[in-house]
């Protein structure tokens, strides 16, 4: 087998409280790839549809991504082809870029016959993510190779973990059709937080993952909070406050920006609960005269996923 067709999804970073940290992996979005091993060296993007992006490989995530693994694989001869469908909207927050280093290192993974584990995956991954937004964060690239929930318990030494994904969790996310740049979201952010920030916010980090493990939806909801970082970026993403407001009427355990923004995430327990909170927040953005897209997804545990 020397040819691979996955389906790379979309992800929600930093989950409120967890920036840079947390992240969960959706089911409904995502781009398509095929990955292909050649016996010429080297690593090309061949194909790319769906959006406006690089060509050449060193300034495209997936060529970048996939030549960090080839730099670390003992066969130096092979090469890969790369054909990218984008469905994810560059700039979106729901880890467009993420998606591609993901998808592409682990498609030439599987078909090399998995001499990496995920956690170097994540490594390569992440410097798709370098070059997409300046920083080499994981809370994209994690939750869309290990699927569910992640924790990036340290960058240096790199320590990633897979939560547990409580079944009835269903995410509802909009995507207002503005451009934010992860680099651009992350330069309004301040580089220190008070000591009273901080106790309050690695509170609600524990108390994500405890309520994660524990399926306690109450405690999954309470911690749902961001002191640090939702205060600054939120000013960027239109009608914010009022989505959120719109989301808890109908029962949404929490909302958040997802990634850097501008999208916006709902958490919510059953289909039910995340329909209703979809025409709630369709309402608000619908006075704003601003396209946007919805998104309801359960949270997909395998994250990707071979298509043929
Ligand atoms: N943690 C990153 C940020 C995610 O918030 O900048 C970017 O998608």
């Amino acid at each position: 087998m020397n040819q691979i067709k996955i389906f790379a999804p979309a992800t929600v970073a930093n989950l409120s409280c967890g920036f840079d940290v947390l992240g969960c992996c959706l089911d409904t979005v995502g781009d398509e790839m095929v990955l292909k091993i050649s016996e010429e060296p080297g690593v090309r993007i061949t194909k790319l549809e769906g959006a406006d992006l690089p060509m050449t490989t060193d300034q495209n995530v997936a060529g970048v991504a996939v030549q960090a693994l080839l730099n670390t694989y003992s066969n130096k001869k092979i090469g890969v082809d790369i054909e990218i469908y984008k469905k994810i909207k560059a700039g979106s927050g729901i880890g467009s870029s993420a998606a591609s280093s993901a998808g592409a290192v682990w498609g030439v993974n599987y078909l090399l016959n998995s001499p990496f584990t995920p956690q170097e995956l994540v490594a390569f991954a992440m410097e798709g993510e370098r070059l997409a937004s300046g920083n080499a964060h994981a809370d994209n690239v994690a939750p869309a190779l290990l699927g569910g929930f992640t924790l990036v318990r340290s960058y240096t030494p790199l320590d990633v973990i897979k939560l547990n994904t409580p079944d009835d969790l269903v995410m509802t996310v909009i995507h207002p059709q503005i451009e934010v740049k992860t680099s651009d979201s992350r330069s309004v952010l301040k580089q220190n937080v008070t000591l009273q920030q901080a106790i309050r916010q690695w509170g609600n980090v524990g108390g994500l993952v405890s309520g994660l493990y524990t399926e306690d939806y109450g405690l999954i909801s309470r911690s749902l909070e961001d002191v640090i970082i939702e205060p600054l970026r939120s000013i960027l993403i239109p009608e914010f406050q009022n989505v959120k407001e719109a989301a808890m009427a109908e029962g949404a355990l929490g909302c958040g920006i997802s990634g850097s923004g501008p999208s916006i995430f709902m958490m919510s327990k059953g289909m039910e609960t995340a329909n209703r909170v979809a025409q709630a927040i369709q309402i608000v953005y619908n006075r704003t005269g601003l396209d946007f897209d919805i998104h309801i997804s359960k949270i997909n545990d395998h994250g990707i996923k071979i298509l043929a």
